[in-house]
Protein backbone atom coordinates (compact mmCIF):
# COMPACT_ATOMS: atom_id res chain seq x y z
CA UNK A 1 0.00 0.00 0.00
CA UNK A 2 1.01 3.65 -0.95
CA UNK A 3 0.15 5.70 2.17
CA UNK A 4 0.70 9.64 1.99
CA UNK A 5 0.64 11.83 4.78
CA UNK A 6 -0.08 15.04 4.99
CA UNK A 7 2.76 16.07 2.75
CA UNK A 8 3.87 19.63 2.09
CA UNK A 9 6.28 20.35 -1.10
CA UNK A 10 8.14 23.42 -2.16
CA UNK A 11 9.78 25.02 -5.24
CA UNK A 12 12.15 27.85 -3.04
CA UNK A 13 8.95 29.62 -1.69
CA UNK A 14 6.38 28.24 -4.22
CA UNK A 15 4.16 25.72 -1.96
CA UNK A 16 3.12 23.33 -4.36
CA UNK A 17 1.90 20.50 -2.61
CA UNK A 18 -0.28 20.98 0.52
CA UNK A 19 -1.62 18.92 3.56
CA UNK A 20 -1.84 16.48 0.62
CA UNK A 21 -3.16 12.74 2.02
CA UNK A 22 -3.69 9.52 -0.16
CA UNK A 23 -3.77 5.99 0.28
CA UNK A 24 -3.58 3.70 -2.54
CA UNK A 25 -4.26 0.04 -2.13
CA UNK A 26 -1.95 -2.23 -3.92
CA UNK A 27 -3.60 -3.30 -7.67
CA UNK A 28 -5.26 0.01 -7.63
CA UNK A 29 -4.85 2.05 -10.47
CA UNK A 30 -5.30 5.71 -10.33
CA UNK A 31 -5.99 8.24 -12.95
CA UNK A 32 -4.60 12.00 -11.69
CA UNK A 33 -5.99 14.83 -13.36
CA UNK A 34 -5.87 18.63 -12.84
CA UNK A 35 -5.08 21.91 -14.37
CA UNK A 36 -1.39 22.61 -15.89
CA UNK A 37 0.49 23.68 -12.81
CA UNK A 38 -1.98 21.99 -10.10
CA UNK A 39 0.68 19.96 -8.55
CA UNK A 40 0.64 16.66 -10.98
CA UNK A 41 3.93 15.96 -12.07
CA UNK A 42 5.37 17.11 -8.27
CA UNK A 43 2.83 14.29 -6.45
CA UNK A 44 5.06 11.78 -8.60
CA UNK A 45 8.43 13.00 -8.26
CA UNK A 46 7.74 12.94 -3.76
CA UNK A 47 6.63 9.61 -4.67
CA UNK A 48 9.65 8.53 -6.13
CA UNK A 49 11.70 10.91 -3.70
CA UNK A 50 12.94 13.05 -6.21
CA UNK A 51 10.68 15.95 -4.70
CA UNK A 52 11.47 16.28 -1.02
CA UNK A 53 8.51 16.79 1.20
CA UNK A 54 9.28 19.46 4.02
CA UNK A 55 6.60 17.49 6.38
CA UNK A 56 5.08 15.02 6.23
CA UNK A 57 5.82 11.37 5.27
CA UNK A 58 5.01 8.86 2.01
CA UNK A 59 5.73 4.63 3.01
CA UNK A 60 5.36 2.47 0.18
CA UNK A 61 4.65 -1.37 1.60
CA UNK A 62 5.46 0.04 4.84
CA UNK A 63 8.80 1.33 4.14
CA UNK A 64 9.65 5.40 4.15
CA UNK A 65 10.33 6.69 0.86
CA UNK A 66 13.52 8.82 1.26
CA UNK A 67 14.20 12.11 -0.28
CA UNK A 68 16.60 12.82 -3.01
CA UNK A 69 17.64 8.65 -2.84
CA UNK A 70 15.42 7.51 -6.06
CA UNK A 71 18.12 4.83 -6.17
CA UNK A 72 17.32 3.34 -2.97
CA UNK A 73 13.53 4.02 -3.60
CA UNK A 74 13.70 2.34 -6.94
CA UNK A 75 15.08 -0.45 -5.42
CA UNK A 76 11.90 -0.57 -3.09
CA UNK A 77 9.72 -1.27 -6.75
CA UNK A 78 8.87 2.17 -7.37
CA UNK A 79 9.00 2.90 -11.19
CA UNK A 80 8.71 6.90 -12.70
CA UNK A 81 8.44 7.54 -16.05
CA UNK A 82 8.85 10.91 -16.43
CA UNK A 83 7.66 13.33 -19.87
CA UNK A 84 9.58 12.13 -22.47
CA UNK A 85 13.43 11.70 -22.59
CA UNK A 86 13.56 8.51 -20.64
CA UNK A 87 15.87 6.24 -23.60
CA UNK A 88 19.57 6.43 -24.43
CA UNK A 89 19.32 7.46 -27.74
CA UNK A 90 22.51 6.40 -29.34
CA UNK A 91 22.15 2.83 -28.24
CA UNK A 92 19.51 0.36 -29.84
CA UNK A 93 15.78 -0.28 -29.00
CA UNK A 94 16.91 -4.13 -28.21
CA UNK A 95 19.55 -2.65 -26.65
CA UNK A 96 17.38 -0.42 -24.28
CA UNK A 97 15.09 -3.07 -23.30
CA UNK A 98 17.90 -5.35 -22.45
CA UNK A 99 19.54 -2.87 -20.21
CA UNK A 100 16.33 -2.36 -18.85
CA UNK A 101 15.50 -5.84 -17.88
CA UNK A 102 19.12 -6.74 -16.83
CA UNK A 103 18.39 -6.83 -13.17
CA UNK A 104 14.90 -9.10 -13.42
CA UNK A 105 13.94 -10.96 -16.84
CA UNK A 106 15.62 -10.08 -20.03
CA UNK A 107 13.37 -12.34 -21.38
CA UNK A 108 10.54 -10.37 -20.81
CA UNK A 109 10.93 -8.50 -24.01
CA UNK A 110 8.74 -10.84 -25.66
CA UNK A 111 6.03 -9.69 -23.72
CA UNK A 112 7.00 -5.99 -24.19
CA UNK A 113 7.39 -6.53 -28.15
CA UNK A 114 3.62 -7.98 -27.87
CA UNK A 115 1.89 -4.89 -26.50
CA UNK A 116 4.37 -2.93 -28.78
CA UNK A 117 4.84 -4.70 -32.23
CA UNK A 118 6.81 -1.06 -33.60
CA UNK A 119 9.32 -2.15 -30.75
CA UNK A 120 9.90 -5.22 -32.85
CA UNK A 121 10.07 -4.32 -35.89
CA UNK A 122 12.81 -1.61 -34.91
CA UNK A 123 14.85 -3.47 -32.17
CA UNK A 124 17.94 -2.48 -34.83
CA UNK A 125 16.96 0.82 -34.86
CA UNK A 126 19.27 3.17 -32.65
CA UNK A 127 16.22 5.28 -30.08
CA UNK A 128 17.60 8.19 -31.07
CA UNK A 129 16.28 8.27 -34.54
CA UNK A 130 12.81 7.05 -33.00
CA UNK A 131 9.93 8.96 -33.41
CA UNK A 132 8.77 10.92 -30.07
CA UNK A 133 6.04 8.48 -30.28
CA UNK A 134 8.07 5.39 -30.29
CA UNK A 135 10.47 6.95 -28.03
CA UNK A 136 7.54 7.05 -25.68
CA UNK A 137 6.64 3.51 -26.30
CA UNK A 138 10.05 2.48 -25.20
CA UNK A 139 10.59 4.66 -22.16
CA UNK A 140 7.50 2.50 -21.29
CA UNK A 141 8.55 -0.49 -22.16
CA UNK A 142 11.61 -0.02 -20.09
CA UNK A 143 9.78 0.63 -17.02
CA UNK A 144 8.16 -2.27 -17.40
CA UNK A 145 11.32 -4.21 -18.09
CA UNK A 146 11.83 -3.24 -14.41
CA UNK A 147 9.20 -5.05 -13.15
CA UNK A 148 7.95 -1.95 -10.64
CA UNK A 149 5.48 -3.10 -8.51
CA UNK A 150 4.15 0.57 -7.91
CA UNK A 151 4.47 2.07 -11.28
CA UNK A 152 3.89 6.47 -11.88
CA UNK A 153 3.33 7.31 -14.75
CA UNK A 154 3.38 11.38 -16.13
CA UNK A 155 1.43 11.73 -19.23
CA UNK A 156 2.30 8.56 -21.15
CA UNK A 157 0.32 9.18 -23.65
CA UNK A 158 0.91 12.84 -24.58
CA UNK A 159 2.36 13.49 -28.34
CA UNK A 160 0.97 9.93 -29.25
CA UNK A 161 -1.80 9.32 -31.85
CA UNK A 162 -5.00 9.54 -30.78
CA UNK A 163 -5.69 5.70 -32.47
CA UNK A 164 -2.59 4.69 -30.88
CA UNK A 165 -3.41 6.55 -27.17
CA UNK A 166 -6.56 3.29 -26.29
CA UNK A 167 -3.26 0.87 -27.26
CA UNK A 168 -0.96 2.16 -24.93
CA UNK A 169 -3.56 2.50 -22.19
CA UNK A 170 -4.73 -0.96 -23.28
CA UNK A 171 -0.69 -2.20 -22.50
CA UNK A 172 -0.45 -0.23 -19.87
CA UNK A 173 -3.43 -1.69 -18.13
CA UNK A 174 -2.58 -5.13 -19.43
CA UNK A 175 0.29 -5.50 -17.96
CA UNK A 176 -0.27 -4.07 -14.94
CA UNK A 177 -2.88 -6.72 -14.36
CA UNK A 178 -1.05 -9.66 -15.23
CA UNK A 179 2.48 -8.20 -12.88
CA UNK A 180 -0.16 -7.17 -10.02
CA UNK A 181 1.21 -3.64 -10.36
CA UNK A 182 -0.15 -0.39 -8.13
CA UNK A 183 -0.53 2.11 -11.02
CA UNK A 184 -0.16 6.32 -10.46
CA UNK A 185 -0.91 7.39 -13.99
CA UNK A 186 -1.10 11.67 -14.69
CA UNK A 187 -3.35 12.40 -18.12
CA UNK A 188 -3.97 14.91 -19.78
CA UNK A 189 -6.26 12.77 -21.67
CA UNK A 190 -8.77 12.32 -19.19
CA UNK A 191 -11.70 10.95 -20.92
CA UNK A 192 -9.57 8.60 -22.91
CA UNK A 193 -7.92 7.63 -19.47
CA UNK A 194 -11.01 6.72 -16.97
CA UNK A 195 -11.59 3.79 -18.38
CA UNK A 196 -8.74 2.21 -18.06
CA UNK A 197 -8.46 3.38 -14.33
CA UNK A 198 -10.32 2.52 -10.85
CA UNK A 199 -9.97 5.75 -9.12
CA UNK A 200 -9.91 9.50 -10.36
CA UNK A 201 -7.91 12.49 -8.18
CA UNK A 202 -8.46 15.91 -9.35
CA UNK A 203 -5.67 18.05 -7.70
CA UNK A 204 -6.65 21.89 -8.01
CA UNK A 205 -3.54 24.04 -6.40
CA UNK A 206 -1.57 21.46 -4.98
CA UNK A 207 -5.25 20.10 -3.46
CA UNK A 208 -6.76 16.98 -4.00
CA UNK A 209 -10.36 18.28 -4.79
CA UNK A 210 -11.97 14.79 -6.09
CA UNK A 211 -11.17 11.57 -4.85
CA UNK A 212 -13.73 8.41 -5.73
CA UNK A 213 -14.29 6.46 -8.61
CA UNK A 214 -13.49 6.70 -12.58
CA UNK A 215 -17.31 6.19 -13.41
CA UNK A 216 -18.31 8.96 -11.03
CA UNK A 217 -15.94 11.49 -12.56
CA UNK A 218 -17.32 10.34 -15.71
CA UNK A 219 -20.90 11.16 -14.68
CA UNK A 220 -19.72 14.22 -12.87
CA UNK A 221 -20.14 17.07 -15.77
CA UNK A 222 -19.66 19.81 -13.16
CA UNK A 223 -16.12 18.77 -12.08
CA UNK A 224 -14.83 18.70 -16.00
CA UNK A 225 -13.94 22.52 -16.19
CA UNK A 226 -10.96 21.26 -13.67
CA UNK A 227 -9.06 19.58 -16.30
N1 LIG B 1 11.66 22.83 -10.86
C1 LIG B 1 10.75 23.76 -10.54
N2 LIG B 1 11.13 24.95 -10.02
C2 LIG B 1 10.23 25.88 -9.68
N3 LIG B 1 8.89 25.72 -9.80
C3 LIG B 1 8.46 24.57 -10.31
C4 LIG B 1 9.36 23.53 -10.71
N4 LIG B 1 8.63 22.49 -11.18
C5 LIG B 1 7.35 22.88 -11.08
N5 LIG B 1 7.23 24.11 -10.56
C6 LIG B 1 5.98 24.82 -10.28
O1 LIG B 1 5.22 24.02 -9.39
C7 LIG B 1 3.84 24.06 -9.73
C8 LIG B 1 3.33 22.65 -9.93
O2 LIG B 1 4.00 22.11 -11.07
P1 LIG B 1 3.76 20.65 -11.60
O3 LIG B 1 4.80 20.39 -12.63
O4 LIG B 1 3.70 19.71 -10.46
O5 LIG B 1 2.32 20.78 -12.26
P2 LIG B 1 1.50 19.79 -13.18
O6 LIG B 1 0.17 19.62 -12.55
O7 LIG B 1 2.30 18.57 -13.46
O8 LIG B 1 1.32 20.65 -14.51
P3 LIG B 1 1.31 20.21 -16.06
O9 LIG B 1 -0.06 19.71 -16.35
O10 LIG B 1 1.57 21.50 -16.79
O11 LIG B 1 2.40 19.19 -16.29
C9 LIG B 1 3.72 24.96 -10.96
O12 LIG B 1 3.32 26.21 -10.52
C10 LIG B 1 5.13 25.01 -11.50
O13 LIG B 1 5.39 26.24 -12.13
MG1 LIG C 1 3.18 17.78 -15.17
Amino acid sequence: MLSINKINAYYGKLKVLHDLNLSVQQGERIGIFGHNGAGKTSLLKCCVGELETQSGQIDWAGQRVVAHAVHLNTRMGIGFVPQGNNVFKDLSVKQNLHIAGLMHDPGFVTEIYQVFPILRDRQNQMAGTLSGGQQQMLGLGMAMMRKPHLLLLDEPTTGLAPIIVKDVLNAVRRISDEQGMTLMMVEQNVQATLAYVDRAIVLKSGRIIFDDTSLRLRQEESLWHLF
